[in-house]
């Protein structure tokens, strides 16, 4: 990866379904290669990384020590905490499994940045509900032990934009101003449906067609996000417009705990 003069990145995964880091692979402007050849020095990413086990875990920790205080933890999925968190475990030390909890616990209060990658390591998201993996969100396992306030930026998956425009604002400003639920009001400051082309068309009784969906269940005006501004893919299109879906609130703290069509 990038250059050993660029900020060190670590990026962990726990229960997770691998969809925000498809979503960080799709950064268009500026694309992932760029990002990880002159941007950032990713130094761990489960995925994108060729080392395995003892040479993984060892780079991971010689990583964190190397760049002690400087570096920004990425945290993608939740995190399971039942059984001492063996739901998740990303190696062994000494012979012992490493959790993803030991991980996160250990990691979060080193870390200059840490930020929350999704609805589930923000919220808990689709994995919450499990009661067996007792799984928990990112803010509540840390607990206040970071440097910084830990940075949610919820969706399913995390809009790269929105990923890597806050990375870039960490490296050259610092923290970015946050709401309520510590996400970047740059980005979640207003409703989806506030900004929406479809606030003044009709209402319409199913989706699919052409107008506004609110009456069949749409999330939009209880779902802080910029979709209609950022959109997805490239801009090509979101949701709503040149799909006639509705919003589902993937970005809200209750995701996915109303039903997706309907009230
Ligand atoms: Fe609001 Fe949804 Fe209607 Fe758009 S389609 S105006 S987000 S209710
Ligand atoms: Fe999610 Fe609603 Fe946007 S479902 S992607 S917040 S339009």
């Amino acid at each position: 990866f990038a250059s050993g003069s660029a900020p060190p990145v670590i990026w962990l995964q726990g229960a997770v379904c691998t969809g925000c880091s498809i979503s960080l692979l799709n950064s268009a402007a500026p694309a992932i290669d760029d990002i990880l050849l002159n941007t950032i020095s990713l130094k761990y990413h489960p995925n994108l990384m060729t080392a395995a086990g003892e040479l993984a875990v060892t780079t991971l920790t010689g990583a964190a020590e190397a760049g002690a205080g400087e570096f920004i933890l990425c945290v993608e999925g939740g995190i399971p905490t039942s059984i001492d968190g063996r739901y998740s475990i990303i190696g062994e030390r000494d012979g012992e499994p490493w959790t993803m909890l030991d991980a996160v616990m250990e990691l979060g209060c080193k870390a200059k940045y840490v930020v929350a990658v999704g609805t589930c390591a923000s919220f808990g998201g689709v994995v919450k509900p499990s009661e067996y993996t007792g799984v928990r969100r990112l803010a509540e396992v840390l607990q206040g032990s970071t440097k910084n306030p830990v940075i949610n930026l919820p969706a399913c998956p995390v809009n790269p934009i929105v990923l890597v425009g806050t990375l870039v604002r960490l490296l050259t400003s610092g923290v970015p101003p946050l709401d309520a639920w510590s996400r970047p009001t740059e980005y979640y400051g207003t409703s989806v449906h506030h900004i929406c082309p479809r606030l003044t068309t009709p209402m319409v009784q199913q989706i699919g067609v052409f107008g506004c969906y609110e009456h069949v269940g749409c999330k939009g005006p209880h779902t802080s996000f910029t979709c209609p501004n950022l959109k997805w893919n490239n801009g090509v299109n979101w949701c709503i417009d040149k799909t006639n879906s509705l919003c589902i609130g993937c970005s809200s703290p209750n995701f996915p705990s109303t039903p997706f069509y309907g009230k």
